[in-house]
């Protein structure tokens, strides 16, 4: 039998490909993302010779930078967030660096993309880079339209062969503004040239989910509502707000992680096996998936799902600050920083098994996984031992620790008939070192190569809307100050996330 994983060019989860020598133009370059994240994990994968010499790097933005102060603010980024530079790899970084150039324009002046257009065919003819262009809009969500179809005006997206389109996230803010978005760029481009990135579906593990669940033939037939009795997902940050009140103030926890990483995680977790590992496969179940799912309770919402806003408390031994008096932070903000939820799938795989999903900031610990409980022994004969059982959990952790761990019970050594439960671990590190590339490295040359399997589709981002949208009508309504539960920095949340569980005997897996 040929398995699904043996045709490597077929299948977008392999990547030992380089792309075709071309230009990547950021727009946004002067901001956060390029220093600390693209470039230091475009230089990787130079080092790597993953990428061609010919590629070229153009950053775009409003400040009048010289190509030679982009390169050295680059250069820093490597140095302070990236693997460094130093003697042993001076030589690669200066050949890179001869590839990074800097354009200054604005989003709304068609001039300025003109302009930009002659600057890259002379860098075509410089450079060799054959006319292949990769933009990616790195600026704020609102910019997003404006960009795409300046791009498309400017004819600098007319060939789909060769041009094509990465938009960062959050893609719209609800379902309509996500429609409306999809409208517009889908004016100027194919959806064959649009890449909606989630930089949750670079992280290894995370595609690892896919070959979890379709390379082992012993979990799929346990995967379903007659052995799980509930899913938890859980994305936690130990971070507060780092100064982006502008950014984080009009998206709260839900439209900053719950419509993106945790639904992604949830649809990976819950789609039904694709026909192939090729992008329109694994995309379309997971559209299928979202089309099935809905919040728990939508007549009640307190019901089935609770936010919360961090007050003040400790971490690590340090007294931190509450929401509220973050830098930026309007008075009486009744922003979410919390968010849990429970989510239910109408299709016959699922019907009746909850899904719960959290994230918040200031939070204990980071850390990500997906704990799959399965229900109970139908005839329990160990009574004596019934109060110290738990139900067997699989858990697959995103980060840290990366790796699976199979919960189950054992007895424990002696005359009497005790249980106690133990770990099955399986961890990244001791199996291979740490899990190799870095979520943005992977997507960026899937992007440059032209490969959209860990990309999202538009009505995949328009069917995640969809199910929040009663959600981010309750919660956008003006309210009073006192209308949001705090929890203090450091905690799991607000009781009320207890209480999501509690209602039903279950509780959240200590993590
Ligand atoms: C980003 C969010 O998409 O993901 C941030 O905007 C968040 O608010 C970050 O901190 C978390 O990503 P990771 O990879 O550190 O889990």
């Amino acid at each position: 039998m040929v398995s699904l994983l043996e045709n490597p060019l077929r299948v977008g989860l392999q990547h030992d490909r380089i792309p075709a020598p071309q230009i990547l133009v950021i727009f946004g370059a002067s901001g956060d993302l390029t220093q600390r994240k693209l470039v230091p994990a475009l230089f990787q994968m130079r080092m790597e010779r993953r990428l061609p010499s010919e590629l070229t790097i153009v950053g775009v933005a409003r400040r009048e930078w010289s190509h030679e102060f982009f390169r050295e603010h680059l250069e820093k980024g490597v140095q302070d967030f990236g693997g460094g530079i130093d003697g042993s790899n001076q030589a690669i970084w200066d050949k890179f660096a001869q590839g990074l150039f800097y354009c200054p324009g604005n989003i709304d002046k068609p001039e300025d993309y003109h302009r930009l257009k002659q600057f890259l065919a002379e860098l075509d003819e410089k450079r060799r880079t054959q006319g292949n262009r990769t933009f990616y809009l790195s600026v704020a969500p609102r910019f997003f339209a404006e960009a795409a179809q300046q791009l498309g005006g400017a004819g600098m997206l007319a060939d789909p062969a060769k041009q094509r389109l990465v938009i960062e996230k959050p893609f719209g803010r609800d379902l309509a503004s996500a429609q409306a978005l999809n409208y517009k760029v889908r004016n100027v481009c194919g959806e064959d040239q649009i890449y909606r990135i989630d930089h949750y579906l670079g992280k290894e593990t995370v595609q690892n989910l896919l070959v979890f669940r379709f390379a082992n033939a012993i979990f799929e037939p346990l995967w379903n509502r007659q052995f799980v009795d509930h899913v938890q997902i859980t994305v936690a940050e130990t971070v507060g707000l780092e100064g982006r009140a502008g950014y984080y103030e009009t998206a709260g926890a839900i439209r900053d992680m719950v419509q993106n990483h945790l639904m992604q995680l949830f649809c990976l977790t819950a789609m039904e096996t694709p026909n192939s590992l090729d992008a329109a496969s694994i995309r379309n179940e997971k559209v299928k998936v979202l089309q099935a799912t809905r919040l728990a309770n939508e007549g009640d919402l307190s019901k089935c799902a609770v936010r919360g806003q961090y007050s003040t408390g400790w971490m690590k031994n340090k007294q931190v600050t509450d929401y509220r008096s973050e830098e930026d932070v309007p008075e009486g903000s009744v922003n979410n920083t919390f968010v849990a939820l429970e989510l239910q799938i109408d299709n016959w795989r699922w019907q009746g098994v909850p899904f719960y999903l959290r994230t918040g900031k200031r939070l204990p610990k980071k850390v990500s996984e997906i704990s799959i409980h399965f229900k109970s022994v139908p005839h329990l004969m160990f009574q004596s031992a019934a109060k110290q059982m738990s139900d067997n959990i699989l858990a697959l952790r995103i980060q840290p620790n990366e790796g699976v761990a199979m919960r189950f019970e054992v007895k424990t050594p002696g005359s009497s008939l005790r249980t106690r439960s133990v770990d099955m671990d399986f961890r990244y590190d001791a199996a291979f070192g740490k899990p190799s590339t870095d979520a943005y490295s992977r997507l960026l040359v899937d992007a440059m190569l032209g490969d959209q399997t860990l990309f999202t589709l538009g009505d995949e981002v328009e069917q995640s809307w969809r199910v929040l949208t009663p959600l981010l009508e309750a919660w956008d309504a003006p309210a009073p100050p006192d209308s949001i539960p705090l929890y203090e920095a450091g905690t799991w949340g607000p009781i009320e996330a207890e209480l999501l569980l509690n209602r039903s005997n279950r509780r959240w897996r200590r993590l």
